[in-house]
């Protein structure tokens, strides 16, 4: 059977991440996470106190960042590791997500990473989510989404996965940083979000999580 590309971007919070990963699941193919990556760059960035608006700095250190997933034998679950240690707790706290969108902003950062996404979905059979995974890292994907839902449903929803996970956050302090990421990630210079000509748009505000799914895997299954 053919394997494909499947290209999910979309505003902060949509969901994105959750419905690539079942997805996946459900056609056997593997999930790449590109906002992890960005995280863990940032996580990087902060602990070593990196001064981002230096471009010799952080060329310097992207050369030392080694980014990868691993399989979590227990749940089942991919982690993402920096230089070998895994990081998948830290890189979704508050103080990376408050970061996360500056150091995204930037060409350098951006060039590498791209890269190494293209090399990641080279024999395709990958669903990749993001903010530019459509338009710039893999223009050609035979299928394209674009996900969007209302905001204060968004912020209900990573409220309650935060929750799950024992982390307490004002819904006022979630609303703010999903919104001001998406005015950072829509309006910066290099790959901004932007929906694909090609690209399927599903508002999931009022979709129940498995219909969403659902209706991307008919959708791939039309182009295997
Ligand atoms: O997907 P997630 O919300 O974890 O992504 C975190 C941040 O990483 C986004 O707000 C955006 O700034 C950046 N990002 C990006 N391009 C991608 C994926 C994520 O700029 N392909």
């Amino acid at each position: 059977m053919q394997k494909i590309v499947i290209a999910i971007d979309g505003y902060s919070g949509c969901g994105k991440s959750s419905t690539a990963k079942s997805v996946a699941k459900r056609l056997g193919y593997t999930y790449i996470d590109s906002g992890a990556m960005y995280r863990a760059a940032t996580l990087y960035f902060l602990d070593n106190k990196v001064d981002i608006e230096v471009k010799a700095d952080v060329l310097k250190h992207l050369d030392v960042l080694d980014i990868t997933f691993k399989l979590n034998p227990h749940t089942q679950e991919q982690e993402t590791y920096l230089n070998g240690n895994n990081v998948e707790q830290e890189i979704r706290t508050m103080r990376v997500s408050e970061y996360v969108s500056e150091v995204s902003k930037l060409k350098e950062v951006r060039q590498e990473l791209v890269s190494q996404q293209q090399k990641m979905g080279k024999d395709k059979g990958v669903v990749m989510d993001g903010r530019d995974i459509g338009t710039v890292v893999f223009p050609q994907a035979e299928l394209k989404i674009f996900m969007t839902a209302d905001l204060q449903i968004r912020a209900a929803r990573r409220q309650r996965e935060l929750e799950a996970k024992g982390v307490e956050v004002a819904i006022e302090k979630i609303i703010q940083n999903l919104s001001e990421r998406d005015e950072i990630d829509s309006s910066r210079k290099e790959s901004p979000l932007l929906k694909a000509n090609d690209a399927v748009e599903i508002d999931t505000s009022h979709l129940e999580f498995e219909d969403q799914v659902n209706r991307i895997v008919v959708l791939a299954q039309e182009k295997i």
